[in-house]
């Protein structure tokens, strides 16, 4: 309808009624009754004159905001697989989904293909879900991943080290969205120098090239095309780094991103696996993370995991667990960063 666009791009703060009416899709009556509600959730409030006031969350819900790429999501996939679920699990005797290539998102949505093929010909959803990516890692409340693992102090150590070698800092970001989680990086350490590798399938790294060309960051970010069920062609590297890729696969795929990585690694890389890590109890699961679990079901058969799943899942391929970083500060997003290591 159009409501959100118009009254940010507005250079007013206050609206009568007939002002959004007169300018949205809509008759005036539907126009009333969303405005309403809208009132009702707090995103207008309504002045002792009768004006409509727009909360600053009109910003995330108008074109290209953090919530509206979220509600996109919502309507277009998660919505409508929720909303045949319990007929899905019903015909599937309730056995837990795991097959990432047959679950409820295949079924519900009637495609054979996996979420991420079927993103590559739905570019709408695909930029809404690269910015809801994007928002996850880089809000204000939710933690950066450079916040949780203390990289300072690791990059010391390294530093020391490559004093003597020339070598710089080898960083690897395997299944990096749009950068934003190496773009965390630079931000926290504008020191830091090395090669930042952002590897990522084709269609999501023909979105980031002509931005990383218009960078004006002297440390260069090269953009790699990678399919991370293929061996890792970056070998040797001081940091691999997987943010919220190993939730979106069941542990038969997640393995095999895992042995890759594995057989890349020397003996002095590390992995940082970046993803929700659930406490064992439900009482102290937060309700975010319980739904992003089932989010996890749905759209890939797959799970967050507890720490005691990662150390099976890390073990299974022979890396080693040596470390779950957690922030007291981690927001709404209980993410935790897991520092492995070959065993
Ligand atoms: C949940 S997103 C996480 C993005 C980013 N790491 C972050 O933390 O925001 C998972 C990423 O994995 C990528 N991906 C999916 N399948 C892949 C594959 N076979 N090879 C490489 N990347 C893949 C997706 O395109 C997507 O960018």
């Amino acid at each position: 309808m159009n409501i959100f666009n118009f009254v940010h791009n507005s250079p007013k703060d206050e609206f009568e009624d007939w002002e959004i009416i007169s300018q949205v899709a809509g008759d005036s009556l539907l126009v009333s009754r969303i405005l309403r509600s809208l009132t009702a959730s707090g995103i207008f409030s309504v002045t002792s004159t009768g004006t409509y006031k727009p909360d600053a969350v009109i910003k995330d819900l108008a074109q290209g905001g953090y919530l509206e790429s979220r509600i996109l999501m919502n309507f277009d996939i998660h919505f409508q697989i929720y909303a045949k679920l319990p007929q899905y699990l019903n015909q599937t005797k309730y056995a837990s989904p795991s097959n990432a290539y047959a679950g409820p998102f295949q079924s519900i949505l009637n495609t054979d293909q996996h979420y991420f093929d079927w993103m590559e010909s739905h570019p709408i959803q695909l930029d809404a879900f690269n910015r809801t990516m994007q928002a996850g890692a880089m809000r204000d409340n939710s933690a950066r991943w450079t916040q949780i693992f203390p990289i300072t102090e690791k990059l010391k150590i390294f530093e020391s080290q490559m004093a003597c070698t020339d070598k710089g800092l080898q960083f690897v970001d395997i299944g990096g969205g749009i950068g934003h989680e190496i773009k965390v990086l630079l931000d926290s350490i504008p020191s830091l120098r090395g090669h930042f590798v952002l590897q990522d399938v084709s269609s999501v790294i023909q979105v980031i090239l002509p931005e990383l060309s218009r960078s004006t960051d002297i440390r260069s970010v090269q953009a790699m095309a990678y399919n991370f069920f293929e061996p890792q062609p970056v070998v040797g590297a001081d940091f691999y780094f997987l943010g919220r890729v190993l939730h979106d696969w069941p542990d038969s795929q997640a393995r095999t991103i895992l042995q890759h990585i594995r057989d890349a690694m020397d003996e002095d890389s590390v992995l940082l696996i970046h993803d929700r890590v659930l406490p064992d109890f439900a009482s102290n699961v937060h309700p975010t993370d319980a739904i992003m679990d089932l989010n996890m079901m749905i759209l890939f058969s797959s799970l967050e995991r507890t720490e005691k799943q990662f150390r099976a899942l890390l073990s299974s391929v022979g890396l080693k667990l040596v470390n779950v970083w957690r922030s007291p500060t981690a927001g709404v997003h209980r993410q935790a960063v897991l520092e492995a290591i070959r065993a």
